[in-house]
């Protein structure tokens, strides 16, 4: 076991999971519990709920369940012995003398401990002899010290193996600097070479302030371009966002979504300093639900190129989906956010706030869009045009939103507003007739599909199942009932393989007198833990009965006789089959 029970029981009755979990989500008192807007999947009517008799957290949505423990590790993307040091710190409790330090644990450490000596490295590196070069690359791009400084930026020598020197005589072993990803491997196996040479280094830090991996820019036209770390212990690129470490803490609820690490920090040299960037992939549900936890919009400032602007289309709908509201900077004559910044001299920042404060929203922008498609001097081009808008207007589901781009198209080409209304509600009404068209062909499958596989014995399956969660449920609430239910029936009986695992682990918790739920996360993965807070709570506040535990009971011992497939049963299995059946014989 990784910590002593009793230490977690404290920390866990230290830190009540509400007032933990409302620091990060904002929640409503509904009965005994309390519900608010997932933190982790974007969503936009409450499904996250939390159990005070439980202490845990269950998501209706998209099943993220655990204790605080498991939600600390979630949110703050940390391991399970971070997240119980996290809270530990936060309770001003003392970590037990022995802390157990697993290996996974131990190299992300040293992972952390040898970005942040690279960082360093660097940054030394640009400041000296041998990063003049760089140095001035990175001035002739008008950055300031102030802002080099600021970002850490640095320069990882045209050497072999110039870091990896310096790390080792630092105590670092290869396989670790291998893992950090800022060593690959010699071809020939031997010993290791720097991965970044002869590049302008850009940290990426996370919100705890760790350097948790890095960006390379080459000075000149060669390629890659940028060079970026892998995912490593600590690096998921699709989970993190350039500079979100300084732009969390503005006090400002918006955030300028960049394409890329000059653009942020050129942005922020203009003095915003909401600025993130998405790490050069198109962007991900993970970073919009990142994103929502600091924001409530979104100003995407991507490049005016084809490419940025197809990134923001796809990015559009993602943000929507997490709950954001969505701004789209037009930047003039195909420019990026730096070039643009930079092109105007000392006006910069005053000329970059002129565009963010022109910016549409969304559907402004995609309005305009869909202008260029089509030729508006024409009375055809307009039909087809104001068509194709009425199918974008169907997308709204506001109708106080639609009425404003109604009001505005109508106005603007003097047309009928009832009439584009009309237009806009056949469309609706044929996507709502279309979409319960496909749901029910897509049920019916299901149920004839499911008539097909589900022959006798998957049936009864479900029926072992059922009873078995139930069984797990009612030990869990009646503790006390332990010896009556061991009498009745044995773990063997179970069908079901986690439900099994529960019922053992459970049992077990129960005679050695511990709190049955205190050490879940520790035991049991996340997939699992989700399984079991659904179970428990799936049916609100009701608990079986005893009368209903005999029923259970009854369920599962009569399951466990019938063989589920006599091909796959073990041997042990098919003699204790035969056993029972001549038992019940006598
Ligand atoms: P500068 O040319 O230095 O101004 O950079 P930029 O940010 O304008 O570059 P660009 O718009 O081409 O790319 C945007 C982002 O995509 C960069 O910041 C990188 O994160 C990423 N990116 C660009 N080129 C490459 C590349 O060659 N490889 C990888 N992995 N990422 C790249
Ligand atoms: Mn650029």
């Amino acid at each position: 076991m990784a910590f002593p029970e009793g230490f977690i029981y404290e920390l866990k009755s230290r830190n009540d999971i509400t007032e933990v979990i409302s620091s990060y989500v904002s929640l409503k008192r509904r009965g005994r519990n309390m519900v608010g807007l997932c933190p982790f999947h974007g969503e936009k009517t409450p499904s996250f709920n939390i159990y005070t008799e439980t202490d845990s957290f269950y998501c209706f949505g998209c099943g993220a369940a655990g204790d605080v423990i498991t939600f600390i590790m979630k949110i703050e993307n940390l391991d399970y012995v971070e997240a119980v040091k996290y809270l530990a710190q936060r309770a001003g409790l003392d970590m037990p003398e022995d802390s157990y330090d697993d290996s996974l644990n131990k190299l992300r450490r040293r992972v952390f401990e040898a970005n942040r000596e690279a960082a360093r490295y660097f940054y030394r590196r640009l400041m000296s002899e041998e990063g003049k070069n760089a140095l001035g690359y990175l001035r002739g791009r008008m950055l300031t010290d102030a802002t080099i400084r600021h970002f850490g930026l640095g320069y990882a020598p045209d050497s072999w193996t110039g870091l990896c020197d310096y790390l080792k005589s630092k105590g670092f072993k290869e396989n670790e600097l291998v893992s950090a990803n800022l060593a690959v491997r010699r071809h020939s196996g031997k010993g290791i070479i720097d991965r970044f040479r002869d590049r302008v280094m850009f940290p990426i830090i996370d919100l705890r302030g760790n350097v948790i991996a890095f960006g390379g820019r080459i000075m000149t036209d060669a390629k890659p371009k940028y060079l970026n770390s892998s995912d490593t212990p600590v690096f998921k690129k699709s989970e993190n966002l350039f500079s979100l470490n300084n732009a969390k803490n503005t006090g400002s609820r918006a955030l300028l979504l960049c394409e890329g690490y000059m653009d942020v920090i050129s942005v922020n040299q203009a003095g915003f300093r909401n600025a993130v960037a998405s790490l050069g992939t198109a962007l991900t549900t993970e970073q919009a639900v990142l994103m929502k936890r600091y924001a409530d919009e979104i100003i995407i400032c991507y490049d005016a190129d084809e490419a940025g602007q197809k990134a923001t289309a796809r990015a559009i709908p993602i943000l929507r989906a997490a709950g954001l509201n969505i701004r789209v900077l037009t930047i003039p004559n195909g420019k990026d956010p730096d070039e643009f910044i930079r092109s105007k001299g000392a006006d910069g920042p005053a000329a970059f706030r002129a565009i963010i404060e022109a910016s549409g929203n969304d559907v402004d922008y995609r309005l305009q869009k869909l202008r260029s498609e089509f030729n508006l001097a024409v009375s055809d081009g307009v039909v087809d045009y104001l068509e194709a808008a009425a199918h974008l207007m169907a997308e709204i589901e506001s109708p106080i939103e639609r009425d404003v781009y109604v009001s505005k198209l109508s106005k603007e080409f003097g047309v009928d507003k009832n009439a584009l209304l009309l237009q806009i509600e056949t469309i609706s009404k044929r996507r709502r007739r279309d979409s319960r068209r496909r749901e029910a062909r897509q049920l019916q499958s299901e149920l004839s599909g499911r008539d097909d596989k589900l022959d006798k014995e998957h049936r009864s399956r479900l029926k072992s199942t059922a009873a078995e969660e139930s069984l797990v449920v009612y030990l869990i609430n009646n503790p006390d009932s332990l010896s009556y239910i061991n009498s009745q029936i044995s773990a063997e009986q179970f069908q079901n393989a986690l439900m099994k695992r529960f019922f053992v682990y459970f049992s077990n918790r129960i005679s050695e007198g511990l709190e049955p739920l205190n050490n879940i996360t520790a035991d049991f993965s996340t997939d699992e833990q989700s399984v079991l807070y659904r179970i428990l709570h799936q049916n609100g506040s009701v608990a079986p009965t005893p009368r209903s535990l005999r029923e259970y009971i009854e369920v599962i011992e009569r399951e466990s006789r019938r063989p589920s497939d006599k091909k796959s049963m073990s041997s042990e299995q098919i003699s204790s089959y035969f056993d029972r059946i001549r038992r019940d014989k006598e």
